[in-house]
């Protein structure tokens, strides 16, 4: 703990002490910052924020691969998809379907190998599991297959059998999921898709030399052929998947946000223990009681019993959104700015005041002035917090209008946007007289105090896709992924990636 916060905290502890001795109810306008409150140790509004903000993205949730949420979403009628196999039929049974051509070629393969071009015939219902939920996180489908939380390696065909006889019965057409790139689990193809196109498709050049994935199916070069043919398209998956990286995310699929069920929803009371002081890497679903999973389930059920495409009408990708992109390379540059070794210590706590002073701008009116009661007071900052932190959602329709779980949207956009104003506030009092020739002022010491301010609030926000990339950004030729992963699992740390060389760059 630094001076700062030392003296803070002393004062705190003063006002407390002073405060005992007076009703309850004086004690909070008696020299103490009302809007001042920690967010609860237990709270979730951060990541229930976290979930709902990162929904088709693919960064997000290949560096935290937990899911914690099942999400509703439409894809519009005439989107094409793609589906790679060993002959030209249609299935007539669950299969995987790609997003981009460049995923379903991989799967290509055998004697007659082709990609099938299908497009939706009409709206179809999706309901997507976030997270690496194709390979490294399937606790909620489990929920969907069997009621419960199961752990453990389930066959394929069982995983689209209980998954298919589910949506059966709820009027659901397929699922999302997510390992290099999204895939859609199509349940009935008649119903839901037209084939446009059966191609037998160029071979991939490797295909043509390798025998030893499938012996005996080396695949023939076409006649007359001359030169390489397409090389190196498993990576190539990388690439396609990577132009869905960050929002909008792949915007073939919508979200519908007011069916968006949360097991990060405090109602749900198992999980609250085991998740305690963890980072999100360390939080998932193992200890769900069945009574839990009961519940979200008849929650989900219920939200796909009403009607679709009709809920509220608002937009909250970008609710979600706009927080993020206010504050999310601003926070970053102040953590920067603060984390410099080679200014002086004025320098960089004058420079985060004025970034700090911007942010807080729109909220800031000629009456909002501590008056002659500088010092440790931070009371005459409640109204800019009280504006700062309900910008962003008092427009919104009353919670009567909205769906329960756009209720807790709602209140998890509130959480955040208290917590950034909260702390946005308590650095700018910290900075506020800076540039007041004093001894009293340590500007050393104001700068470390503010950096721990703004380190706390960032590992609370937790927002992953705006801060963990590539440092220094990568080249043209490069992709920026995690070290060591693959479709399967492994990876080193998650939280630093590293540039690598694009295919046939
Ligand atoms: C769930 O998290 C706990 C730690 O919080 C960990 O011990 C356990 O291995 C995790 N389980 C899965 C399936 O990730
Ligand atoms: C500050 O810089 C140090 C060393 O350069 C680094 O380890 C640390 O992560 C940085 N902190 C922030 C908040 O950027
Ligand atoms: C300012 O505070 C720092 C600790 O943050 C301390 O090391 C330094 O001696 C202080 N400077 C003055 C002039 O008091």
């Amino acid at each position: 703990m630094n001076a700062v916060s030392l003296v803070l905290l002393l004062v705190e502890l003063v006002c407390l002490a002073s405060g005992s001795q007076t009703p309850l109810t004086l004690s909070l306008d008696n020299g103490a910052d009302n809007w001042d409150k920690e967010p609860d140790a237990d709270a979730t509004g951060n990541r229930i924020f976290n979930s709902a903000s990162e929904l088709l993205q693919l960064w997000p949730g290949t560096v935290v691969v937990q899911g914690h949420s099942l999400a509703p979403c439409i894809i519009p009628a005439g989107h094409i998809f793609y589906h790679g196999r060993g002959n030209k039929y249609m299935p007539n049974e669950p299969e995987w379907l790609a997003f981009d051509f460049e995923h379903s070629y991989f799967f290509a393969w055998g004697r007659d190998p082709h990609v099938l071009t299908l497009a939706a015939k009409r709206p179809l219902r999706i309901l997507n599991f976030d997270g690496l939920s194709a390979h490294l996180s399937g606790e909620t489908q489990t929920i969907i297959m069997y009621g419960e939380v199961r752990q453990g390696h389930i066959p394929t065909h069982e995983i689209s059998n209980r998954l298919c006889t589910w949506a059966a019965q709820h009027g659901i057409d397929g699922f999302i999921r997510m390992e290099e790139h999204f895939e859609l689990i199509e349940c009935d193809f008649a119903s839901s898709f037209e084939l446009l196109e059966s191609l037998r498709i160029i071979p991939q050049d490797e295909r043509t030399k390798d025998e030893r994935r499938i012996p005996g199916e080396r695949v023939k070069r076409p006649d007359g052929w001359i030169g390489s043919l397409p090389t190196n398209s498993q990576k190539e998956v990388d690439v396609a998947g990577k132009w869905h990286d960050r929002a909008p995310g792949e915007t073939r699929v919508r979200v519908q946000y007011d069916k968006f069920v949360s097991f990060y929803d405090p109602a749900v009371t198992s999980l609250v223990e085991s998740r305690r002081g963890k980072p999100r890497e360390q939080q998932n679903l193992t200890t769900l009681s069945r009574a839990d999973a009961q519940m979200k389930l008849a929650e989900l059920e219920a939200a796909l019993a009403r009607p679709w495409d009709a809920g509220s009408g608002v937009d909250w990708a970008s609710v979600l959104h706009v927080v993020v992109e206010r504050y999310g390379e601003r926070l970053e540059l102040l953590a920067h700015t603060l984390n410099s070794t080679t200014r002086s210590s004025y320098e960089i706590a004058y420079k985060a005041r004025q970034q700090v002073l911007m942010m807080l701008t729109p909220h800031f009116t000629i009456e909002d002035t501590p008056g002659s009661g500088v010092g440790s007071n931070k009371a005459w900052l409640a109204p800019v917090v009280q504006r700062c932190a309900s910008m962003q959602t008092r427009g919104l329709p009353p919670n009567g209008l909205l769906s329960p779980q756009e209720v807790l949207l709602r209140g998890a956009v509130e959480d955040v946007m208290n917590e950034i104003c909260r702390r946005l506030a308590r650095m700018f009092a910290l900075a506020y007289d800076i540039e007041e020739e004093s001894e009293k002022i340590n500007a050393s010491s104001v700068a470390s105090a503010m950096l721990a301010e703004v380190t706390d609030l960032m590992t609370w926000l937790d927002w992953t896709q705006v801060w963990v990339k590539c440092k220094p950004a990568c080249t043209i030729e490069e992709l920026c992924l995690i070290p060591g992963h693959t479709p399967f699992g492994g990876g080193g740390d998650r939280r630093n990636p590293k540039c690598v060389r694009k295919p046939n760059a």
